[in-house]
């Protein structure tokens, strides 16, 4: 299909093509407009970590497995002391309504409809409260720490009464690589697209404070949480503290003997530091770094069920999906993100049948080839 100039407004209706979940990918270009469509799918620099998540998935294989009992076979998963239908959540993902007038509204009724977590972000163009209106299941916030404290605390309790779950912190993001296909598609986020959580904050840098944000040590030191911060909040939150953007063996094994209930293994698909390995390619020496029993999720190039399987035997819990929720809410809003999650657990499903794998406990590194 050309690219057309004018993005097609959603449907409301599931498109005939779409056959797997990834074909939302395609489809989506017809939906989004085109700088648009370059932020979203774009990495950071030259697009290398974003071309590693994806290659990492194919260096390995599933082994068919046969006259295995399939008796009793279900995807639920155990996270956090709680039963989940299913593996699969939504990673936190900004400003929604740049590709669907719902936005995050959408997608919190598809996490509903499919009984699906919600990782609602800091920067969502929709309050979490109004988020909370719609998704009555498993919801958490992902925290990005503000330069002033306070406005962290005032997050952080507003997500509490709101009656989210748990606090994601994202740690990979203090800074980012600008990504280089976006500045030169001419990327601007529209002004009428805010961070709806972060309107009621104090107003932003003097002359003087902006003059010393082109320092970029600086700017990480302003909006990374520092250890003291960090463990101030693991141990005063009443509700679990999972950190996403964890690379390095050694920084989970901090975080988990710190107190984090979870950590998330991500290179935030590809958009934080061009050149960091694929989220896959650590899995393993993280997963031996905090144990079995310790809750691990991953995200960062998911784009089929297969994808999912490999992160699961490779030591994950769960995953988190990013892009494809976008380009699914903009083909046809939640009905489209809806269906896309119904499709990845269909294809996850597929392959635990095929490989004899009854539940998501028995998906092991055991089943998987390593293809190079
Ligand atoms: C457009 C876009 C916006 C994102 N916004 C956030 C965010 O606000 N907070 C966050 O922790 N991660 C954010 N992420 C990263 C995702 O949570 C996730 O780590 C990543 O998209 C996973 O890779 P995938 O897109 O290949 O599935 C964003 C990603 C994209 C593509």
């Amino acid at each position: 299909m050309t690219k057309p100039q004018k993005p097609l407004p959603p449907l409301d209706y599931i498109p005939a093509d779409i056959t797997c979940a990834a074909d939302y990918e395609t489809l989506a270009q017809a939906f989004i407009r085109a700088d648009i469509l370059t932020y979203i799918a774009g990495g950071s620099g030259h697009d290398i970590t974003l071309r590693s998540n994806a290659a990492a998935f194919q260096h390995w294989s599933i082994i068919p497995r046969l006259l295995r009992n399939l008796d009793a076979a279900n995807t639920r998963t155990q996270l956090l002391g709680k039963t989940f239908q299913h593996p699969i959540l939504f990673a936190p993902v900004a400003y929604q309504t740049l590709v669907h007038p719902q936005g995050e509204m959408a997608t919190a009724y598809a996490a509903e409809a499919t009984d699906s977590a919600m990782l609602a972000s800091t920067l969502s163009s929709v309050t979490l409260e109004q988020i909370a209106t719609r998704s009555h299941l498993d919801r958490w916030f992902q925290l990005y720490f503000q330069p002033n404290p306070d406005d962290t605390d005032a997050l952080i309790k507003r997500a509490i009464a709101a009656g989210y779950q748990a606090i994601v912190v994202t740690m990979d993001a203090a800074v980012q690589a600008p990504s280089i296909r976006a500045i030169r598609a001419g990327f601007q986020r529209p002004d009428s697209i805010m961070a709806a959580n972060l309107v009621q904050q104090q107003p932003q840098p003097t002359a003087q404070q902006a003059s010393e944000q082109n320092d970029i040590f600086r700017r990480y030191q302003q909006h990374a949480p520092s250890l003291a911060a960090l463990k101030k909040l693991i141990d005063e939150s009443s509700l679990p503290v999972i950190i996403k953007g964890v690379l390095h063996p050694d920084d989970a094994r901090q975080l988990k003997t710190l107190g984090a209930a979870a950590i998330i293994v991500s290179n935030h698909g590809g958009r934080t530091l061009d050149g960091a390995p694929a989220s896959l390619a650590m899995l393993p020496s993280i997963r031996a770094a905090v144990g079995d029993d310790f809750p691990l999720l991953l995200d960062s190039g998911i784009r089929s069920g297969s994808d999912i399987f490999k992160a699961i035997a490779l030591g994950a819990d769960a995953v988190l999906i990013g892009r494809l929720q976008l380009y699914s809410l903009s083909v046809a809003g939640a009905l489209g993100v809806a269906h896309m999650m119904k499709l990845l657990r269909e294809e996850l499903t597929l392959c635990m049948a095929m490989s004899g794998c009854a539940t998501v406990a028995d998906i092991k590194a055991t089943v998987l080839h390593k293809t190079n």
